[in-house]
This record gives structure tokens, C-alpha cells and sequence, in this order.
């Protein structure tokens, strides 16, 4: 066969020659190209890849915008609505008393005990809460405190001006806020703002407990580190979805600075919390104007992405106490192991009383602001 060639230097043939040579089969402008029925394998190779690249194009930046959702702490109008300070302090509270849900080896006493052994105790410029540092108490559990505000907050940004926090083994102080109905827990949810264990040299925690539907493994702006994302009570033992602040936000390390102040911010957009050492507290909190929108990235953020912070969380009191072991601060592999504390924890805590002079908070004022539309 001879054969012409073309300027290109392909050779002139007939059409049906050239499909012949080059295999085509003009099958993409013939109807049957939209008859999957009639597809070969790579026909089938390419609408797969080609489907997979669409869904691709739109399910990735679908996902990555659901991570990225974040709520808009808008700037809020705050104005002063309480101030527990002074001499006066602890007629705002109630005193709990009895024993605990969480197998402390405390004795909490009531005000007038406290009063007598001077476990509470106001003078113009600091409250004082303590855990009794004398006496050997056998298991009977060490006389200690926990009040509880007589006022119920929804909503609110609370100002703690810390000036000295419990620490030392056998100890679990904590400031948080909940509901104490009977039997309500944890249905109005809890929302613990200052809480260590032991030395409390591991910095302070700040957790959430729920019941089910509030998860923060969502886009957050913080500087503490998550220790967990599910805020659902029956999870890791009540863990709570916890964020912990930096070592110097509790325990030794923060007394010898002479305190510092702790701010929660509990709104529809969520709940923030910062920690301030005593030489960073914004002049704000102290001229009495607190701006959380001038005080950049919180130490712990919960926001509403998918836990509704209104259903979670209502009608909290503000509740201070010194439990004493306890499921978690006196746990072995908690009191021996982690923090390296001596005998276990109910023999220390009933036979070495002066192990608990440094167990006591001090506190300087606690402040709560609201604001309309939060
Ligand atoms: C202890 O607390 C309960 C419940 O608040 C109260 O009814 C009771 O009177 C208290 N006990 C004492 C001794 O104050
Ligand atoms: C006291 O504080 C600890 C630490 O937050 C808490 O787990 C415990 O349940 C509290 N005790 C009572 C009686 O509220
Ligand atoms: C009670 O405690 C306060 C504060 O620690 C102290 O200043 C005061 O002297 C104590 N009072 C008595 C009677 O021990
Ligand atoms: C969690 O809360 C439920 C009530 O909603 C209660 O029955 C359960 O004992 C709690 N679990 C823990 C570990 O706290």
C-alpha cells in the first residue's frame, strides 16, 4: 500500500481507515456514551474518578467550614450586679454540710462550727476558708468547708480575685458553680472554674459536666491544653471535657506571686475562662469595667458549637469547698503515683494535721457583672 503524507506528516487515509489505525470510535458524540450499559472498564475508571473529584470538591471545604464554625463573641454591655468582699462575705453563703458525693474524707462543717474554729473568717480585705490544721481525726474526716451562695446566676461574667489557693496532698479545693437542687445534677450542668488536686503544682483545671450533647472537640481559641472532649458526666468517670492552665495557675507557684485573678464569661456563645498572675490582670478588671473582648485568647473555651449552652447550663450557685481525698485526689495512682504524696491518702489526711496550714483559700473579692442580650 502506498501512502500520502500530509504536511504534518500524517498519511492521508479514509476515515474508517484512520479510527482503524488510532483506534477511535467516535463513541462520545454517539448517544450510547451516556449509556452507562454500554461503558468499558475505563470509561467506568474515568466517571468514578470524575464523580469522586465533584463530591470531593465539595464535601472537603463543607467539612473544613464545619471545623472552622466558631461563634461570635460579640462585645457585651457588663455592668456590676453583686460583689461578695469584705467583712460580710460569708452572710451571702449557705454552709453545706455532712459528707460528699465523691467519697472525700471531709467533715464540712456548719457556719457556727466553722465560726468557732475559725475555718471561716472576714476581715475588710480577704475571706478566708480553711481546712482545720490541727488535731489528729482518725477516718472521722478532717473539719473543712464548702459554702455555697444564696444567689443563682444564668448568664454572667464572674471575677475571682484570688489572693492565696489550698494546696498540699490529700487536698481537691475547688471553685465552681452548679445547681444543688435534690437530685437535679447534672441536669443544669457544672461548671468548675478553679479546681487542683494534691500540690496542684500541674496548674488548675477548668471543666464542664453535662448530661448528654455537649462536645468540644469543635474549633476553640485557647491557651490551656484539652485533657478531654466530652463533657457528659458518664464518660472517663465523670472527667468532664477538662482544660488545664499552665503550672504557675495554681498551687505554690501562684501563692508566691500573691494570687492572681480568674475570670468565666458563661453566655449563649458559649463559656470562656481566663487566668491572670497577679502582674497581667487587665486594668479593666481592675478599674471595675471587665472588657473580656480586650483580653485576647482565654486559658479555656467552651463555645456553643455543638453544645447549647443554654439548655446545659441554668440557675448555678457559686460554691467554694476543700474536699479531702476523694475520688480523685486520693485515688493511688492519682495521690501515690502522679504527685508522689506519702502513706495513703485517709491516713495523712486524719494523722498529720500540720500537712494542712497552706490549705486554705484566700480570697479578695469575687465580682459578678451581666449584661442585656448575652
Ligand atoms: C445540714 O444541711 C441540711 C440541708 O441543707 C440542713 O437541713 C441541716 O439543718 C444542716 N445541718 C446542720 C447541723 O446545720
Ligand atoms: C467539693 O469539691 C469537689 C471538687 O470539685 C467536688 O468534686 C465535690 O463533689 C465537692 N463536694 C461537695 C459536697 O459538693
Ligand atoms: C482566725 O484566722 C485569721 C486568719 O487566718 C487570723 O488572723 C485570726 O487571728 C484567727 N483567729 C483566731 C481566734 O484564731
Ligand atoms: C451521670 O448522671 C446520671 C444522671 O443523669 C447519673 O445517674 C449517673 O450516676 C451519673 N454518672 C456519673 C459517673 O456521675
Amino acid at each position: 500500500m502506498s501512502v500520502d503524507f500530509g504536511p504534518a506528516g500524517i498519511p492521508f487515509m479514509t476515515e474508517k481507515e484512520y479510527n482503524e489505525t488510532f483506534e477511535i470510535h467516535k463513541k462520545s458524540s454517539s448517544p450510547s456514551a451516556w449509556n452507562p450499559r454500554s461503558w468499558g472498564r475505563k470509561r467506568w475508571a474515568g466517571a468514578l474518578l470524575g464523580a469522586g473529584i465533584i463530591v470531593t470538591a465539595i464535601v472537603v471545604p463543607l467539612k473544613v467550614a464545619r471545623m472552622n464554625r466558631y461563634p461570635s463573641y460579640s462585645k457585651l454591655e457588663y455592668s456590676l450586679v453583686d460583689t461578695y468582699s469584705g467583712e460580710s462575705f460569708f452572710d451571702s453563703f449557705e454552709y453545706g454540710n455532712g459528707t460528699e458525693a465523691t467519697h472525700g474524707l471531709t467533715n464540712y462543717v456548719t457556719k457556727e462550727g466553722a465560726e468557732w474554729s475559725n475555718l471561716t473568717y472576714a476581715t475588710s480585705s480577704q475571706a478566708i476558708i480553711r481546712v482545720l490544721p490541727k488535731d489528729s481525726t482518725g477516718t472521722a474526716g478532717r473539719p473543712t468547708v464548702k459554702i455555697l451562695s444564696r444567689q443563682r446566676y444564668t448568664h454572667g461574667l464572674f471575677i475571682f480575685d484570688i489572693g492565696h489557693v489550698p494546696h498540699g496532698c490529700g487536698t481537691w479545693p475547688a471553685i465552681w458553680m452548679s445547681d444543688t437542687d435534690p437530685d437535679i445534677w447534672p441536669k443544669h450542668g457544672e461548671i468548675d472554674i478553679i479546681e487542683a488536686v494534691n500540690q496542684g503544682n500541674k496548674g488548675a483545671q477548668f471543666t464542664l459536666h453535662t448530661t448528654d450533647g455537649c462536645e468540644m472537640g469543635v474549633k476553640r481559641k485557647q491557651t490551656g491544653k484539652t485533657l478531654s472532649n466530652n463533657c457528659l458526666n458518664s464518660t472517663n468517670y465523670n472527667m468532664g471535657c477538662a482544660v488545664r492552665g499552665a503550672p504557675g495557675s495554681y498551687g505554690e507557684r501562684l501563692n508566691d506571686k500573691k494570687g492572681g485573678v480568674y475570670a468565666m464569661e458563661w453566655r449563649t456563645a458559649g463559656i470562656r475562662m481566663w487566668f491572670f498572675s497577679k502582674n497581667e490582670i487587665p486594668p479593666d478588671i481592675e478599674s471595675g469595667k471587665p472588657e473580656p473582648s480586650e483580653w485576647g485568647t482565654a486559658t479555656a473555651d467552651f463555645p456553643s458549637t455543638k453544645c447549647d449552652i443554654n439548655s446545659h447550663f441554668k440557675n448555678h450557685r457559686v460554691i467554694i469547698n476543700i474536699s479531702l481525698c476523694g475520688d480523685w485526689a486520693g485515688a493511688p495512682p492519682v495521690y501515690r503515683e502522679e504527685y508522689g504524696c506519702p502513706m495513703e491518702c485517709a491516713e495523712y489526711v486524719g494523722s498529720v494535721p500540720e500537712a494542712f496550714e497552706d490549705a486554705y483559700w484566700a480570697i479578695n473579692s469575687i465580682r459578678v457583672y451581666t449584661a442585656p442580650n448575652s
